[in-house]
């Protein structure tokens, strides 16, 4: 959850652009304002359409800024002024247009003009039909502002406004306090077109970097197995230990890539994040990303995936259910422990078990051929899955330490300062 010391006191510089989403931005400003975050805003006309300046300035408190050309606002805070006096500009909703004036560095209107005139992060919460979303050109353009440093949180799959289903649902207010917040806690203050993501994380941060110089991976999140093009097999990973170790990673100096399965989670700060599905793209991704000096394996990978995937959806058609044949998918933390000359010298793999957590993740260190496991319960009535906190024992060839109870933050920082005293080894 969004923590209100990080927030409380930031100045965020709002824009709210055309789409159907724009509503839910007067509940994200109002909770930002409970947060003790000053909120200005900039409309775009599309925008205008969707909510009532008035609606804004009446939650914001604060002046709704809507044209380039109006002289009382350029006397009373020009658009270069708006763009700098701010912590953080935030886009939400970010429509398929705004991104691709983004992308393409114009300046026709206020909202354009602020975004490439401005020397502070942007975060983006991109909100369009799932057709948009996904069109090339979309997703050419967020890739390019994300190489640039842009920050995103969402799209999230579900239902839309349009009746059609997938990715392009504007993130939830409180997933953007959480992405905002993080960012803040991350204390990120590079540019947002200062950084290619592939390069080393920000520098701004003054904690020591025992990691730099080392590459890792990190697994996170589920995977889905295909049925047929409307279906899947998932699992309950909510991914937010293995993006909280990424982000430890990170913060230590590693120059992450974090392979992530489906989640609802914001893109952790200073990490590449491949954005994959199955448990086969996850392993080509990794094997994408090495060498690397050390590798965790904390995504919850689907052991089966279904073998003869249909290519169409299948139907009642009166024969009684279908009988899904199931097929081994790789093993991804097993394949990255034998990987010969490739091995990253540090191989982490996680156990989740739903009893005799130690036994059975003891074997699967000696099976999988890794160095460590971090072995958790997740049996039912625990919430290691989805839940904030985790219980772990982590096994190393010396023995069995068992951590009491904590936020899965918490437990990231711990494994990221057991790997950083390992290679100081
Ligand atoms: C009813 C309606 C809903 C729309 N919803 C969206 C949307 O959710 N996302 C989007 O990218 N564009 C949406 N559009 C299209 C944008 O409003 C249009 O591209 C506009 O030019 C965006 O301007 P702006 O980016 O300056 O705000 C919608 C248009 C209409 C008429």
């Amino acid at each position: 959850m969004a923590d209100h010391a990080i927030l409380s006191g930031k100045r965020v510089l709002l824009v709210i652009a055309g789409g159907i989403a724009a509503y839910k931005c007067l509940d994200l400003i109002r909770r930002l304002r409970e947060r003790g975050v000053s909120v200005r805003a900039v409309l775009t006309a599309a925008g205008a359409r969707f909510v009532t300046p008035l609606s804004v300035q009446a939650l914001t408190e604060n002046t709704v800024y809507q044209d380039l050309w109006s002289l009382t606002d350029e006397s009373e805070m020009g658009h270069i002024q708006l763009s700098r006096a701010a912590d953080l500009v935030v886009v939400a909703p970010a429509t398929a247009d705004l991104l691709a004036r983004m992308a393409a560095g114009m300046a026709d209107d206020l909202a354009a003009t602020v975004l490439l005139a401005t020397d502070k992060p942007v975060l983006v919460a991109p909100a369009m039909n799932v057709r948009m979303w996904l069109h090339p050109a979309t997703q050419a353009n967020m890739e390019l502002l994300e190489r640039r440093g842009v920050l995103r949180v969402g799209p999230n799959d579900g239902v839309m406004a349009c009746n059609e289903f997938g990715p392009g649902r504007m993130a939830e207010p409180m997933e953007i306090i959480d992405a905002i917040a993080a960012h803040f806690a991350a204390d990120k203050s590079t540019a947002h077109f200062a950084a290619d993501k592939s390069a080393a994380p920000a520098t701004a941060d003054a904690a020591p970097k025992p990691l730099a110089g080392k590459r890792a991976i990190v697994t996170s999140g589920p995977t889905h197995e295909p049925i047929d093009p409307v279906r899947y097999i998932a699992n309950r990973s909510s991914g937010k230990q293995g993006h909280a170790i990424a982000k430890a990673l990170a913060q230590l100096g590693a120059a992450v890539t974090l392979v992530s399965g489906p989640t609802r989670l914001a893109d952790p700060p200073g990490c590449t994040v491949v954005a994959i599905e199955t448990a086969r793209e996850m392993l080509a991704a990794c094997e994408a990303a090495l060498p690397a000096d050390i590798a965790v394996c904390a995504a919850a990978v689907a052991d089966w995936r279904v073998a003869g995937l249909s290519d169409r959806k299948l139907k009642k058609d009166g024969g009684g259910p279908p009988t899904l044949a199931l097929t081994e998918n790789p093993d991804i933390l097993a394949t990255l422990s034998q990987a010969g000359e490739r091995r990253p010298a540090l191989v982490v793999g996680f156990a989740a078990e739903t009893g005799d957590v130690i036994a059975y993740a003891t074997a699967k260190r000696a099976r999988k051929g890794c160095d460590w496991i971090v072995a958790n319960d997740v049996s039912l009535g625990t919430t290691t899955f989805g839940g904030a906190d985790n219980t772990v024992h982590l096994i190393r060839e010396g023995g069995v330490e068992s951590w009491p109870t904590m936020g899965k933050d918490a437990v990231a920082a711990r494994l990221a300062d057991a790997i950083a005293e390992r290679f100081r080894e």
